[in-house]
């Protein structure tokens, strides 16, 4: 399977949005307190404004597969960007550089195969991946939505991907944020997220900020019963 899945990137092209930061405020508090501005950062699916003006940190530079992303990235700050995809194995040596932090902020679910165990794998190649692209003592900062139990993963995925043999597009419903339409979407569980991370091979996990969302009650009716916003820290060994 190519590393690079072009409906994605069609669909990232197509619909490139300047997304809310809220969302991050553990992640930035992090990066104040624990980089400074001579750390190097890596955004993979890239949001980097916020980093620089929030958190004094001025070696960035932006990894996407969509070249829209990455051309917003670097009109609104002087970043250097990286055109590629976190899930092709030969990244690593493409990038000499190697990285105080790497953020994969809401890129995982981004990652889809053709069944959700695909999907699973292709999350567990990013993370590692990632920390690949670390400097020993280097952070990789991982914050995702998951859904609990997984089954509400499964029925997400299956159902856009039926939806979206239909339309190229978005297909906003009823609701903010049911979306049935393009694009598919894998959301790991949280057990899932974290039994990937535990796996990982010489890292330590150093800090685990869990939110839990409230959701319209919409959400239910595909079996949701809890929606996380999770951040994790890793720090590479
Ligand atoms: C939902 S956006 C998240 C943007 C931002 N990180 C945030 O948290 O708001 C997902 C981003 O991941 C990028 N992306 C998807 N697959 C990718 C891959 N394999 N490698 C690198 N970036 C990818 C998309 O192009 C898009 O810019």
């Amino acid at each position: 399977m190519s590393h690079i899945d072009n409906k994605t990137r069609e669909y990232f092209n197509n619909n490139t949005f300047e997304y809310g930061t809220k969302k991050l405020k553990y992640v930035f508090s992090f990066i104040k307190n624990n980089l400074n501005s001579s750390s190097n950062i890596i955004d993979i699916g890239s949001i980097l404004e916020k980093i620089k003006n929030e958190c004094n940190v001025f070696d960035l530079y932006a990894m996407d597969i969509a070249q829209s992303y990455l051309e917003l990235a670097v009109n609104k700050i002087n970043c250097k960007k990286i055109s590629g995809s976190i899930l092709d194995d030969t990244i690593v040596d493409k990038i000499p550089e190697r990285f105080d932090c790497a953020l994969l902020s809401e890129v995982l679910h981004h990652l889809v195969g053709k069944t959700r165990n695909e999907s699973f794998n292709l999350a567990e190649k990013a993370i590692k991946n990632a920390l690949n692209l670390l400097k020993p003592g280097g952070f990789l900062i991982i914050h995702e939505i998951s859904f609990e139990p997984k089954i509400t993963g499964d029925i997400i995925f299956y159902s856009k991907r039926f939806f979206s043999s239909f339309t190229k597009n978005r297909l906003d419903l009823f609701v903010k944020g049911f979306n049935p339409g393009e694009p598919v979407v894998s959301f790991l569980s949280y057990s899932q997220l974290k039994k990937i991370i535990n796996s990982a091979e010489n890292v330590d996990i150093i800090d685990e900020n869990i939110e839990k969302n409230n959701f319209h009650p919409i959400f239910r009716l595909i079996a949701a019963q809890k929606k996380y916003r999770t951040t994790f820290v890793i720090k590479k060994i």
